[in-house]
């Protein structure tokens, strides 16, 4: 993988990541395709909307297909029909908030699958492994991340487990993964800014190819979040990309981009569509309101996205109410879309040198409403 940085403008950043499978442009949006499917919307779909990456799961495929089927299966890519980058979660996170059981240890941790209840270990070794077998572009360190609020000893306890694991990662990732693939370091310390710095120039000295804030956006206020990533992006290296995990709503990129984040992953798009609500440039739309029954009009006449410019309000509003799937599927197209639109804005400002103005002119759009 190969990360070039084009124009700054502030701490916003424009680049570019070069992978086995393509290029993504930064900054950039990685709608989650959680069970190695982007829920209700063909892969075709998420390429047109624009996006570069997709994010899958290493917690899910170990359990189901499991990995060493995928890799039979000739890898993720092949076997979903998606020959662009794909980057992997390492399992840390979804092992906390889906598996029963779990017990951390400095191994790794064992859990109980949410699937059928057996006893699975993964360690260090076996996240970077399961995710060479998948043949994800970029893997992520298995790390432990803490849902906030926390009690600080639990905090530092969990960010230096996480360092000694990503250490392990690096090693296994340099011992066996093919050329040309990433593996980044992920930074802990929820909200405590010592320890977020810590975690950070421990990360940097072990030299990874890129590296995620992780353990934000797990029930923090967002001006906490603000703050963890303003105390952790000036000590990372200017040239290797940076990931918020798990963020968020179109103003967390916004601010989030504004303090030099690369990349954002979030399941917002698919999941809000699935439960009637629409993102637009006016603000969130939610298609279950009566007000939309007999609203002939789209949701956005200019948008890029063919359904959010054609398909008429009521016609959405009644799929929604009926519960029919083609409802999900049209409103996931049309936030996949949206926030794509949202980040080729984003980088088309930088690339002039006028994120700051952009980003005012957006905030005032959502201010307007959907009227
Ligand atoms: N996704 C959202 N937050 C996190 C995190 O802290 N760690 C990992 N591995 N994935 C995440």
């Amino acid at each position: 993988m190969i990360f070039d940085l084009h124009v700054t403008d502030g701490a916003a950043r424009l680049g570019t990541l070069d992978t086995p499978h393509g290029r993504v442009r930064t900054p950039a949006f990685m709608p989650v395709g959680t069970q190695a499917a982007m829920k209700g919307v063909h892969w075709h779909e998420v390429r047109e909307a624009g996006a570069d990456i997709v994010l899958s799961n290493t917690y899910h495929l170990m359990l189901r297909p499991s990995a060493e089927r995928i890799a039979r299966l000739g890898g993720l890519h092949a076997f979903m029909g998606w020959p662009h980058p794909i980057l992997t979660d390492s399992g840390g996170f979804q092992v906390m908030s889906l598996a029963k059981l779990r017990k951390v240890a400095e191994r790794g941790v064992t859990f109980q699958s949410h699937v059928d209840g057996a006893t699975v270990e993964l360690t260090p070794e076996r996240a970077v492994e399961i995710q060479r077998l998948l043949g994800s572009d970029i893997a992520m360190q298995l790390d432990e991340c803490v849902a906030l609020p926390a009690p600080p000893a639990e905090i530092e306890r969990a960010m230096r487990l996480s360092l000694r694991w990503a250490e392990r990662c690096k090693r296994a990732f340099e011992e066996d993964m093919p050329s040309g693939r990433a593996l980044f370091g992920i930074v802990q310390g929820g909200d405590v800014p010592d320890l977020r710095r810590e975690s950070a120039r421990a990360l940097v000295d072990l030299d990874f190819q890129g590296y995620a804030i992780g353990g934000l956006a797990v029930g923090e206020p967002q001006a906490t979040m603000l703050a963890m990533i303003e105390e952790v992006a000036p000590l990372l290296p200017a040239d290797r990309p940076r990931y918020l995990m798990g963020v968020g709503t179109p103003d967390d990129l916004l601010k989030g981009v504004a303090r030099g984040i690369d990349m954002f992953d979030c399941v917002l798009p698919t999941r809000n569509g699935r439960h009637g609500l629409a993102y637009t440039r006016f603000g969130p739309v939610n298609l279950k309101n009566a007000r939309h029954a007999e609203d002939p009009r789209p949701l956005d006449p200019e948008s890029p996205c063919r359904v959010a410019a054609t398909v008429p309000r009521a016609y959405l509003h009644h799929l929604i109410r009926v519960d029919e799937m083609l409802g999900a599927m049209l409103l996931s197209i049309v936030n996949i879309a949206y926030f794509q639109t949202l980040m080729q804005g984003v980088r088309a400002a930088i690339a002039e040198r006028r994120f700051a103005d952009h980003a005012a002119a957006v905030t005032e759009d959502w201010s307007r409403g959907d009227v």
